[in-house]
């Protein structure tokens, strides 16, 4: 914050002096210069000391600190007033003006530019195209005026030679959209003569300097401005660059409009060069070439062009013309009056050039809002040189009538204040320089006024004769003196000296040439040559050149009446506006970055009334606030406020601040604002506000993260509660649809095996499998149920084929009826079926089985590994291998002997019986006629499975297999592979390398 700056940097506002009076000032200042510290406030006015070095303090980062933030929240700064006055603009649809002033040299000129990027850089934050070439051209506009009006003086090589008074309108956005300049009295003496080591306008230079060979030989120039007359002062300075080019054709000057501006700075050097030879009476122009490049220059003729030099034409009272030729005194004097005028008509043509770019177009403010104003002024300061002339005097006027603004804008605003508040105004002693105001522009009594008289009397008034009415009328005037009133003061001439004491110090003028200065005169001859220029852009410059001669004409105002108006609409165009300040100082005369001339100083300080203002802002209030921003901003610091208070009135709120401090003595309370005394007790509130702030900080930080917290920890909880209803409905209604679905399951004809499943939530996934299951156990249960006792064999044996093929084989004889006993089924074997049953009977009685497990005829090796038919039947205590007519027994084994059995995925139909003696039985089984080509094999499986499992509750391993079989016949492993063979009646086996081939006849 400013008013806590570091105390080594000196006080950032003057108000803030413990004692106001000019030590101390001066101590503040300096230190804050020699610190770097080039800016300093009063109030809302910036202090700024020229640093004469670059300083790191306007770039972007400091544009952004700057920007949108309060005076006091920063270091003083161009900026901070900038943003004031912008804000101020934009918050309150308030027009603001920018007034900067201070001497030849304090950084007038460089502190408009800074204020300029600053509202540049903060406005338009949308990139509107139009808005950014609106800014663009009026930060250019800069280049080409500093080029065309300013020049190198002994004070300041960059010396602004006229006035500029920028707005700048913005819209209710608050982003620019155009501008409009007006330019106050260009010292247009200065292209005809300089002071020694002073030079001509940039212009010149930057054309003969940065212009192209090509360019300069067009013109008929030379590159060296020694070889002019009008630019060979100074000359020697060597400057840089001709960027005012670039810079006219980014604001839109064409290249016609450029090259006739060139062309007029050239008509003029080369008119400094004529030279006028008397022959006896007549005047003439030595060499015609210097004419003709005139001429050519200037899209005139050379005739014309030398008669207008030479010759003036005059009305007689009859009608009648004539010419009238000059004498030499004339003739240069006419020369120089003409390049003057060809100079400032540039100028005054250049501004409005620009004026027409940047003005506002197709603004309509029912459709765009209110169009805002703010103006920058800045103008000539003060000047005092060793020979003062009519231009310091039009100058000097000018800057005391700002500087009555100033007084009476800084001390009106506050009188106005406190009146409106309610407070009573103690009146503080300042200087007030309307008298010398009035010496200067007062009707009939004033310089200005007899000047202007002494012009209009016919006849031969001369300078000292007006000196001399000077010094009648204006004797008694305290400011005003003359070596007459003063005759022991030898520093002024008799009959050419006269002294104005203006605000700002003593200035000596002489009166030489101000009568032809104020009277301006230049020959009508000229206006008329130029306005009938075959360039256009010149003839533009012109228009008053159209009048013929002999018409009688309003005599003009004078230079310096036209100045004085100008100047008074200036000023009441600034008075209506709220204005800021920027006061620039000048710490020496040596452009030293270092060097604090205390003396100089000291002066500047005075005249620009500092000391006065800090008066002003502290015997006043030196802070005043309206309640609300007050309590705002203070609230914390007392109980009763904090964090809201219960009084009826914000002023009571802030009465109760006050009290709680002890500040009652040093405050005043206004019907809207507080207004506090001395910039102490704020700071004593600023300071406790500093500390509690980062205690309130954490303290919001932890209600808020409280808040934050709870609110997450609601909705978290508010999510459970929905998730958790949305379950329950899901799962309900799961159930309510399975219920739905399966009601009538139990008098369906497949007991809801069609019934599909609906899709379980997924808290239901394992609660759904069993109740699936349950389902099928169920099913199962109702099914076999049904299925009668003597059925049940014939189940259990399919149920075990299925378990024990696992789907492998695709033919099982599943949809048949399982006979079992096939040798026994007169059916499926008519011829022997009676002999078996005798065999058989004859078996069981003899091993005691209680029931034949499966019995069928087969094809298998026999010992000699041959293929014979036998007869198959496996008992629940024997294997037996019968020979196939009468039944007798050829080969027994128990059927606790059967280790497992080996089929193939196939449609064929063997099978190896394995046996734990590693003497398996390889089998085919044939099928007789019962159910020809029909499968068996899954018959033998299941049975003998179901067997195993039920008689003796262990499991009959099945291999099925898809490449043949393994099995060990004797003690040995074999492999049965199976292969298809045409012309085959039956199955047969042959012997192969590993083992057998099963040979089936193929369909
Ligand atoms: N803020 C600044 N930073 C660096 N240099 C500065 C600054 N202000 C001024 N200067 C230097 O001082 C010189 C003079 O400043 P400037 O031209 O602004 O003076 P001025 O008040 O406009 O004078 P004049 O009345 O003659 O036009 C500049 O050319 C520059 O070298
Ligand atoms: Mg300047």
């Amino acid at each position: 914050m400013a008013e806590l700056e570091g105390l080594e940097f000196g006080k950032s506002d003057f108000v803030l002096l413990d004692e106001v009076n000019m030590e101390q000032f001066m101590e503040n200042l300096q230190l804050r210069f020699e610190k770097g510290r080039i800016y300093t406030f009063i109030g809302e006015v910036v202090v700024s000391v020229n640093p004469y070095k670059q300083m790191d303090i306007y770039g972007k980062v400091a544009i952004e600190a700057y920007r949108g933030r309060e005076l006091y929240e920063n270091p003083p700064h161009l900026y901070a007033v900038a943003d004031a006055a912008y804000k101020a603009m934009k918050r309150r649809a308030k027009d603001t003006c920018i007034v900067i002033s201070g001497e030849s040299g304090a950084g007038k000129t460089e502190a408009s530019k800074y204020i300029m990027q600053y509202i540049a850089a903060i406005t338009n934050p949308n990139q509107r195209e139009e808005v950014e070439s609106v800014k663009n051209v009026l930060l250019k506009s800069n280049c080409v005026l500093e080029a065309f009006g300013n020049a190198k003086t002994n004070r300041n090589d960059n010396s602004s030679r006229f006035g500029k008074y920028m707005d700048i309108n913005f819209n209710f956005n608050g982003d620019p959209t155009g501008g409009h300049i007006n330019n106050y009295l260009l010292e247009k003496s200065r292209v005809v003569q300089q002071h020694a080591g002073e030079r001509n306008f940039h212009s010149f230079y930057q054309l003969l300097r940065g212009g192209t060979d090509d360019m300069l030989s067009n013109l008929h120039l030379q590159r060296n401005p020694e070889a002019y007359v009008y630019s060979k002062e100074g000359a020697s300075v060597i400057t840089v660059g001709h960027a005012e080019e670039d810079a006219m054709k980014v604001i839109g000057f064409t290249s016609e409009e450029i090259s006739s501006i060139y062309k007029i700075i050239a008509t003029i050097l080369l008119l400094g060069n004529l030279e006028f030879e008397c022959d006896g009476e007549i005047v003439q122009l030595p060499g015609a070439g210097s004419v003709s490049h005139v001429a050519e220059l200037t899209g005139t003729e050379p005739e014309t062009v030398s008669k207008a030099l030479l010759y003036r034409t005059v009305a007689t009272g009859g009608g009648e013309v004539i010419e009238k030729g000059h004498n030499k005194l004339e003739a240069c004097f006419g020369r120089d009056a003409f390049a003057k005028a060809l100079y400032e008509r540039l100028f005054a043509w250049i501004v409005g050039r620009i004026n027409t770019v940047i003005e506002v177009k197709n603004y309509n403010p029912a459709l765009h809002g209110k169009n805002t104003v703010i103006g920058v002024l800045d103008i000539y300061g003060f000047e005092i040189f060793d020979n003062n002339s009519f231009e310091q005097f039009c100058i000097n006027y000018c800057n005391e009538k700002l500087q009555q603004l100033f007084i009476e804008l800084i001390l009106q605003q506050e009188q106005e204040e406190y009146h409106r508040e309610g407070i009573t105004w103690q009146h503080i002693e300042y200087f007030n320089n309307q008298i010398i105001v009035d010496l200067v522009e007062q009707l009939h009594k004033g310089i200005i006024s007899i000047l202007d008289e002494a012009c209009l009397t016919v006849g031969k008034v001369t300078d000292t004769v007006c000196l001399e009415t000077m010094n009648t009328k204006l004797g008694q005037h305290p400011h005003f003196t003359s070596r007459k009133h003063c005759p022991t003061d030898k520093t002024m001439d008799f009959q050419r000296h006269f002294r104005i004491r203006h605000y700002a110090g003593d200035v000596t003028y002489s009166i030489e040439g101000f009568l032809d200065k104020n009277k301006d005169p230049l020959f009508q001859d000229f206006k008329r040559l130029m306005y009938n220029s075959a360039d256009p852009v010149l003839k533009e410059m012109w228009p008053d050149g159209q009048l013929s001669i002999t018409e009688v004409t309003k005599r003009p105002l004078t230079a310096a009446t036209l100045f004085k108006n100008s100047i008074i609409a200036l000023v009441e165009n600034l008075a209506c506006k709220e204005p800021y300040y920027v006061r620039c100082i000048k710490p020496n005369d040596v452009k030293s970055p270092v060097l604090f001339d205390d003396a100089r100083c000291r002066h500047q300080v005075a005249y620009l009334g500092l000391l006065e203002n800090v008066r002003v802002r502290r015997a006043g209030f030196a802070y005043r606030q309206p309640y609300a921003r007050f309590l705002q901003r203070y609230k914390m610091t007392c109980e009763y406020t904090w964090p809201n208070h219960l009084m009826d009135t914000d002023r009571e709120a802030v009465e109760a601040i006050v009290t709680q401090h002890g500040f009652e003595g040093d405050v005043a309370y206004g019907h809207t604002k507080l207004f506090v005394r001395t910039p102490r007790s704020l700071f004593t509130l600023e300071q406790e506000r500093a500390a509690l702030i980062p205690i309130l900080v954490l303290f919001l930080q932890k209600v808020w993260r409280g808040a934050l917290a709870r609110m997450r920890c609601r909705r978290m909880r508010a999510i459970y509660a929905i998730m958790g209803c949305y379950k329950r409905y899901k799962v309900k209604s799961h159930f309510f649809e399975v219920e739905r679905r399966f009601a009538s399951v139990r008098s369906m004809a497949d007991y809801g095996k069609s019934v599909e499943w609906p899709t379980p939530p997924a808290a239901l996934a394992q609660f759904h499998a069993i109740t699936q299951q349950l389902h099928r156990r169920w099913r199962a249960r109702r099914i076999i149920k049904n299925i009668p006792p003597s059925d049940m064999l014939e189940v259990r044996a399919k149920v075990a084929a299925m378990e024990a093929l696992r789907g492998e084989r695709p033919d099982w004889g599943f949809g048949r009826a399982w006979e079992r006993d096939y040798l026994a089924n007169p059916k499926d074997c008519p011829q022997s079926s009676s002999n078996f049953m005798r065999a058989s009977k004859d078996l069981k009685s003899k091993d005691q089985y209680s029931q034949i497990l499966f019995s069928g005829s087969v094809r298998m090796l026999n010992w000699f590994n041959n293929t014979k038919d036998r007869g198959l039947v496996i008992t629940d205590k024997h294997i037996y291998k019968l020979e196939p007519k009468k039944y007798k027994v050829h080969k027994k084994i128990p059927l606790d002997s059967v280790t497992g059995l080996s089929v193939t995925s196939d449609t064929d139909q063997v099978v190896a019986l394995h046996t734990a003696t590693q003497d398996d039985f390889l089998v085919y089984l044939q099928r007789g006629e019962l159910c020809p080509n029909q499968d068996r094999i899954g018959e033998l499986v299941g049975t003998l499975c179901d067997h195993f499992k039920r008689a003796r509750n262990t499991p009959l391993p099945v291999k099925v297999s898809s490449m043949g079989l393994s099995l060990h016949m004797s003690g040995k492993p074999k492999t049965v592979t199976i292969e298809t063979k045409a012309g085959l009646v039956s199955a047969d086996f042959r012997k192969s390398r590993a083992g057998f081939t099963l040979l089936l006849p193929s369909h």
